[in-house]
């Protein structure tokens, strides 16, 4: 069986039992050994880290694992040997979040964890902390994979790969979600289940589908249970005749764009009500899910984990590595250079595609055009993307005002310029690129 060490950049995250929970279930299935196990955070978060850390050593020796876990906020250090290093960190933690969710309901639009002006300040802060990591890696550890789930997870792939030589690629539970869904939909077991993914991070689409390898999209997309399976993605019935007709299953973020109305009005309301925003939601629940990590009696992963958006991200990862480190190819879709793989998108920019993964990585898989309905909006959130990038890696003003015009959220320049002032003065602390560029 192969070993490696495996480095966990967020390690204090709520989510790390999660994937703690699948290298046990590969290590028993024979499939690898994640030999040594390094959690990594920042100071601030020392105490979580902590915690998490010996919740994971609990679940490790519980199921008899050889493998060795520590924690450490000396990244540097942390990443001497590393074969793979998984990024999921969250700079400005919750609190900078709740602030992204916030923060444009003021002005009438939605305020969002990745979409929005909300995954835009998300995007300011964390690219120049992705790329120092990235640095490091190619110095400490240059074989190394990063595996990048940080969020917003396609931009910060796309900053990645456009700005640093490490060997990476963005990741997301979405499409594995829908993957899931269609396979209780269809009565079948998940391996039985394939897709055809094209789009964006947060505004891809299923294509295609195949049971056993044979391609089963009409009945899919021409069953009277369709809606049903839209609901089951998290969609809502409402979208159903429509995407119906066009034949894909679109993420579910697509309902901040078609039903931006719709999550306007409900965000206002539960803001207004006192339920705060997700981030405020969420905050409730990690306190929830750290009191039951501190207990030394709790060694297996809590149902209340559950409540987080992140469910299967771990399978995502660790099919990727398990068809890495063995060189036995998979199909995952992943955030990764379009080189043409998604008609319509420039080659060199990053998008969620199916890909072939093997021994040398991943590689996208060429997909039919996505149809005209959606494309429009898939090219104009990449521009507000790519743009956003440059804005992040520069801190350019300009660049930054232009893309958060580009974004179809932002309803026109007055809106755009004084969201921007609010991010850059609300955030200063985390943007040292943007110091002393506040006028826009
Ligand atoms: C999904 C998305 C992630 C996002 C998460 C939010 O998993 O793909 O990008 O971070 O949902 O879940 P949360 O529980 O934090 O609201």
């Amino acid at each position: 069986m192969k070993e490696f060490k495996l480095v966990i950049i967020g390690g204090g995250s709520s989510y790390t039992p999660e994937l703690a929970g699948g290298l046990i279930s590969r290590w028993k299935q024979g499939e690898f050994l994640a030999r040594e196990i390094v959690l990594v955070d920042i100071p601030q978060g020392q105490k979580r880290l902590e915690t998490v850390s010996a919740f994971i050593q609990r679940m490790v020796q519980k199921a008899g694992m050889p493998a060795r876990i520590t924690s450490t906020t000396n990244r540097q250090e942390a990443l001497d040997g590393a074969s793979f290093v998984v990024s999921q960190m969250r700079v400005g933690g919750m609190k900078a979040r709740s602030m992204d969710e916030h923060l444009p309901l003021k002005y009438g639009v939605i305020g969002q964890e990745t979409t929005g002006p909300g995954g835009f300040a998300n995007a300011l802060r964390t690219i120049p902390v992705s790329l120092e990591l990235a640095q490091d890696i190619v110095r400490i550890c240059p074989k190394a994979w990063l595996l990048n789930f940080t969020n917003p997870s396609g931009l910060v792939t796309e900053a990645l790969l456009r700005y640093s030589d490490v060997n990476t690629f963005g990741l997301c539970n979405v499409p594995i979600g829908i993957k899931m869904a269609l396979a209780k939909a269809l009565l079948a077991s998940p391996e039985r289940v394939s897709i055809d993914v094209s789009g964006l991070n947060h505004l891809s689409f299923v294509t295609g589908v195949y049971l056993d390898g044979k391609d089963v999209s009409d009945q899919v997309f021409g069953s009277p249970l369709f809606p049903l399976y839209l609901d089951q993605t998290g969609i809502g019935k409402i979208m159903a005749p429509y995407l119906q007709h066009l034949k894909i299953i679109p993420s579910s973020y697509l309902q901040y764009y078609w039903g931006k109305n719709r999550a306007l009005e409900k965000e206002k309301k539960d803001v207004e009500a006192g339920k705060g925003t997700r981030a405020d939601e969420v905050m409730k629940i990690e306190k929830e899910l750290f009191e039951m990590y501190a207990d030394p009696r709790v060694d297996e992963m809590p149902p209340q984990l559950k409540k987080r958006g992140g469910a299967y991200y771990s399978d995502v990862a660790l099919n990727s590595i398990s068809a890495m480190v063995n060189d036995r190819p998979v199909v995952e879709a992943l955030n990764v250079k379009n080189k043409g793989a998604v008609p319509g998108i420039q080659p060199d920019a990053v998008v969620e595609v199916s890909c072939m993964v093997d021994g040398r990585g991943p590689s996208p898989i060429a997909q039919k055009p996505l149809p005209p309905e959606v494309l429009g909006l898939v090219q104009k959130v990449k521009a507000y993307e790519s743009l956003t990038v440059e804005a992040a890696v520069h801190g350019d003003v300009q660049k930054a005002f232009f893309a958060l015009l580009n974004h179809p959220l932002v309803p026109d320049a007055d809106t755009a310029a004084s969201i921007l002032k609010d991010i850059l003065a609300e955030n200063a602390e985390f943007l040292p690129q943007f110091k002393g560029k506040t006028e826009v």
